[in-house]
């Protein structure tokens, strides 16, 4: 091989093929590694910083932490504001805004039909029952749809991810009755933050940013027709509620909490004293095609084959 400038070796990285391959993969890898290139040569990268870079990315992958980074630098969120603005051209504003799913989805969790108790025994926090209907655009009821919600234990964590949990704890899955009600008992979440140690947290630390969430509860919402949607309701009251290191907070996903609710009318849910309520719609509108109906997440969507 001949000797090469930067601009030549830059050339046959991205030129080089003997087989057509992807188009849409050849023109992303292209404009990446030129950007990358230019960052290295720009800002006087150096070995050393270039190989502590690619060994914490191996690290990040290796921790199962790449989900968390790119929620971190703001990705997730970029891409939900992305799809509201091709929501606006196309002139489908409307329904419960969509929020980050976050890396912490499990599917499969048990499903019940109309109310659950998404908590066990006794109540690790404020009891709280959410509910209400599943909606249309002209606030018809969407029956049946299938509401999946999961969220963090008292200490932060979540169920297949943080030690000491059972599976598929405060994860459930409920199934609306014929006008779209559902209804679950669980306890009030706290916030979290990113694991303390790891490439995550380091990375953190050198940018001098904090990993904290503000307390919220998260939704994946599906129904034949109409858009899945995938959102989270912040719990108000928490500090970090408008500095949020995912950046997920949004109007009209903060609910609004009624204290000292009778529990009358709740007893099916275990509830014999004053509870913590909240009355939230998630309003769906229909889905202007068959993939936009499907009922997956987002890793769901890319494993799908085809
Ligand atoms: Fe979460």
């Amino acid at each position: 091989m001949a000797e090469l400038t930067q601009a030549q070796l830059l050339e046959l990285v991205n030129t080089k093929k003997i087989a057509p391959g992807n188009p849409r993969v050849r023109q992303l890898t292209e404009r990446i590694v030129t950007d990358l290139f230019k960052t290295i040569d720009e800002l006087d990268v150096t070995p050393d910083e270039f190989w502590a870079a690619t060994a914490w990315l191996t690290r990040l992958g290796a921790a199962g932490q790449t989900g968390l980074i790119t929620a971190g630098l703001g990705f997730d969120r970029l891409l939900d504001i992305r799809a509201d603005e091709a929501d606006q051209k196309a002139g489908r504003e409307g329904g419960t805004p969509r929020a980050i799913e976050g890396p912490l989805f499990v599917a499969g969790a048990p499903t019940s039909k109309v109310e659950v108790r998404v908590d066990e025994g006794e109540p690790k926090g404020e009891v709280f029952v959410m509910e209400g209907q599943v909606l249309d655009l002209d606030g018809q009821p969407v029956p049946h749809a299938m509401v999946d919600v999961w969220h963090a234990n008292e200490k932060g964590g979540y169920s297949h991810f943080f030690p000491g949990m059972q599976p598929y704890e405060l994860r459930r899955r409920i199934e609306t009755d014929a006008k779209g009600f559902y209804r679950f008992r669980s306890f009030l979440p706290p916030g979290y933050a990113i694991p303390p140690t790891g490439p995550v947290a380091e990375l953190f630390a050198a940018l001098g940013r904090h990993g904290q969430r503000p307390a919220h509860i998260h939704f994946l919402v599906a129904a034949p027709g109409m858009r899945t949607l995938t959102t989270q309701v912040n719990i108000p009251g928490d500090s970090y509620i408008d500095d949020d290191f995912a950046f997920a907070t949004r109007d009209g996903l903060i609910v609004a909490l009624e204290r000292n609710v009778a529990p009358k009318g709740y007893e099916s849910l275990g509830i014999t004293a004053p509870f913590t309520r909240s009355v939230f719609n998630f309003v769906l509108p229909r889905a202007a095609s068959e993939d936009e109906a499907l009922p997956l997440t987002r890793m769901e969507r890319v494993a799908t084959p085809g």
